[in-house]
């Protein structure tokens, strides 16, 4: 088993290391005359020199890598957060997006001069629509969230082009915090349909939340296929029909995409228009490690509709089309996160169609491994097999032993785990979600089961060890609620660290 073991440095901030007059830059003499601040700024100039870390380059260079040592990333150990597909960054996409006629194009230059770019883009396009079986697509959104705004904002824009102003988006319970937030974002009301036993949407159900809350007012259903319980909606095609009878568009969120690429295409279940998060299913780097791209992909009738510019290609030119009266506008500047898009297409372009649909075989075996592994131990979710992720639920954990999802999850660090996703979805009590992605070894799995098993028998034996943990990390458990509310983010000299 890997053992977290070894060196880990508390490095104090860079203004407490280092002394006057040491440096490690090594810079051209002024080839300019020299000007004192207050002669070029005036009452701006500053009075007092800024208080910066004077540190020699291998000073500068080691407090960083130390910092980076103390994060915990997808380079160093599985990383199984439920929802958010960490899968691994294949090191080709750097090598893509770092070529310098890629990096170094700057997003004002005319587009006869970045055709080969924007054929990148257009490609990408394509290959997204062909994975999703819609028609056309928009790459600009930022993030998933963003996909699903511009994509309600596309229905809602289509149904005012048929003269209707539907109010009710009818979202499952077991919904990603993000599809009610964008619904009441784009002035829309969302409709709660109640979760079932089995853990699916039923076209019964759906039919009576628009029986009892808004017939006549249907203007969209928002639903996550596979589901966030990690659950293949099988009743798709039935609901997406009702919707339409009904008058409604149906929007699919698309997040999940890793556990279906190349087995079934939401555009064939019914679905409208779907937003796909780049950085989940297609391997570019989540949060801090970048920014995100959550791409939409629509029906023909909603194109009108989209966000300008829409890149178009015209026999073999590439043409940045903002003259579209019907569109929403514009959702972010420029043309979207491009560099994302280099490693999104290098990434689908390395793999090919069949390495795709391979890639969501293992990410749904792998989970499903893991399932069969842990169900003895720990309460399951669903009894139903799973897609991409497994959900577990502390009822009866902490019944008999006090141990509850959160010391779990603390207790993961200690064996070299970052924690799985906890407390989401909200309709499981005491949730811990995880999603191990297509590229982990049975080795690494084993791994993993072992420590559950060993945290489930250890909750089991003393209960306290479990939840005072962590206690192998560099800062035990902290006061979350305290950390949340007045975060520090700031050093100041006069206030020192604590
Ligand atoms: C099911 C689902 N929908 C929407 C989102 C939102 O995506 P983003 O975080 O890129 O805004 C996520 C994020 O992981 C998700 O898992």
């Amino acid at each position: 088993m890997t053992v977290a073991r070894g060196i880990q440095f508390d490095e104090p901030p860079i203004f407490e290391r280092g002394a006057p007059g040491r440096s490690g830059a090594s810079l051209p003499g002024f080839d300019v005359p020299r000007v004192a601040p207050a002669e070029a700024f005036g009452p701006l100039a500053r009075r007092t020199a800024a208080a910066l870390p004077e540190v020699s380059e291998p000073e500068a260079f080691r407090h960083f890598v130390r910092l980076s040592q103390q994060n915990y990333c997808i380079d160093t150990q599985m990383y199984p957060l439920g929802s958010c597909t960490m899968k691994y960054n294949p090191k080709i996409n750097e090598w893509a997006a770092r070529q310098p006629e890629l990096s170094g194009l700057h997003p004002l230059t005319p587009p006869e001069l970045a055709q080969g770019s924007l054929e990148v883009m257009w490609r990408l396009g394509r290959m997204l629509c062909e994975i999703t079986g819609l028609d056309d697509c928009a790459l600009s959104p930022a993030a998933g969230a963003q996909g699903e705004l511009t994509g309600l904002m596309l229905i809602r824009a289509w149904h005012r082009a048929e003269g209707r102003s539907p109010r009710k988006v009818f979202i499952p319970e077991s919904a990603h915090g993000t599809n009610p937030a964008t619904c009441t974002l784009c002035g829309l009301e969302a409709v709660k349909i109640p979760k079932s036993d089995d853990g699916l949407v039923h076209p019964e159900e759906v039919l009576r939340t628009i029986e009892r809350e808004g017939k006549g007012d249907v203007c969209a259903l928002m639903i996550t296929n596979p589901n966030t319980l990690g659950l293949f909606e099988s009743h798709l095609p039935e609901i997406a029909k009702l919707i339409h009878q009904h008058g409604g568009l149906v929007y699919g969120d698309g997040a999940n995409t890793n556990a279906i690429m190349g087995k079934v295409r939401p555009g064939d279940l019914g679905m409208d228009v779907v937003h796909i998060n780049l950085h989940k299913t297609f391997t570019t780097p989540h949060g801090g490690g970048g920014p995100g791209a959550g791409p939409i992909c629509f029906v023909k009738k909603l194109s009108p509709f989209a966000p300008v510019p829409l890149l178009v290609r015209e026999g073999e030119h590439f043409r940045l089309d903002a003259s579209r009266p019907q569109s929403i506008g514009r959702v972010r500047a420029f043309q979207g996160n491009f560099g994302m898009f280099i490693r999104a297409y290098t990434y689908i372009r390395e793999m090919g169609a069949d390495g795709l649909s391979l890639a969501s075989s293992l990410a749904v075996l792998n989970a499903r491994y893991l399932w069969s592994q842990l169900k003895d131990s720990y309460d399951v979710a669903s009894d139903r097999p799973c897609m991409h992720e497994v959900v577990l639920t502390d009822e009866s954990l902490e019944k008999k032993t006090g141990v509850k999802t959160l010391d779990v999850a603390k207790r993961l660090l200690d064996y070299g785990f970052h924690s799985p996703t906890v407390y989401f979805p909200l309709v499981v009590k005491g949730a811990l979600m995880i999603e191990p992605t297509e590229t982990e070894t049975k080795q690494t799995l084993d791994e993993f089961a072992a420590a559950m098993k060993a945290i489930a028998a250890e909750a089991a034996a003393d209960g306290e060890k479990v939840k005072s943990a962590p206690h192998l990390t560099r800062v035990g458990r902290l006061d979350e609620a305290r950390a949340a509310r007045k975060p520090r983010l700031r050093w100041t000299s006069e206030q020192g660290r604590d």
